[in-house]
């Protein structure tokens, strides 16, 4: 699916392969993480357009350039926190927005409990972050409540995709470029990605 690119890169797979690693303590883990957000930060922003300004270095006047566009992270509580200062190293200037989600528990859709975004989304790109795509749904409502707020320009970060969540996002948002550091095989019974790396918030926040 043309939606999806893999960031490929020997330093993201050592990396990946120690937020693999069922014995990989969270500070350990917190760090790989962050250097594989980079590496994914890194890979987005090549779609960003430039405006050229004057710089006055200290010998002449020359061309430089600035983003033309504001850009605004958008965390999934609560693992996308675990993403946000990578990004925000990368992108200074970046405004940060949250979006938590909860499952309905009548009409089992997830619905958002918490969204906080900048008014301008409409002229920024946005970058939500949500390290595990297993199903598509939080991210496909995240979207969803994104868009009817105005987003335009969008992409998504993970680090671990499955391909059921790869095919909702491109059934229900074709039009959202994903980017992830490895695509895995599957999800199994109760949803988690196989062979993934567990929960990956609680593998962050210590909370098992
Ligand atoms: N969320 C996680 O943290 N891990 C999975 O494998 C799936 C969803």
């Amino acid at each position: 699916m043309n939606n999806l690119t893999v960031v490929d890169n020997p330093l993201v797979k050592r990396d990946i392969t120690v937020l693999r690693n069922k014995d990989t303590r969270p500070a350990d883990f917190r760090a790989a993480l962050g250097r594989i957000s980079y590496s994914i930060a890194v890979e987005i922003s090549k779609n960003f357009q430039l405006n050229e300004i004057e710089v006055v270095t200290p010998l002449e006047t020359t061309i430089g350039y600035e983003l033309q566009k504001q850009v605004v992270l958008v965390p999934v509580l609560r693992a996308g926190l675990s993403m946000v200062n990578s990004f925000l190293d990368m992108i200074p200037e970046a405004k940060v927005g949250h979006i938590g989600l909860q499952r309905n528990e009548k009409t089992l859709m997830p619905e958002d409990y918490y969204y906080k975004t900048p008014k301008d989304i409409g002229s920024s790109v946005t970058i939500v972050l949500d390290p595990m795509l297993a199903t598509g749904g939080s991210a496909a409502a995240a979207f969803k409540y994104l868009k009817e707020r105005g987003a335009g320009e969008s992409y998504l970060a993970c680090l671990i995709a499955a391909p059921e969540g790869v095919k909702k996002m491109y059934d229900e948002h074709p039009d959202i470029k994903i980017y992830t550091a490895a695509l895995d095989r599957e999800l199994n019974e109760v949803g988690y990605i196989v062979p993934g790396l567990g929960d990956a918030g609680d593998r962050t926040f210590g909370t098992f």
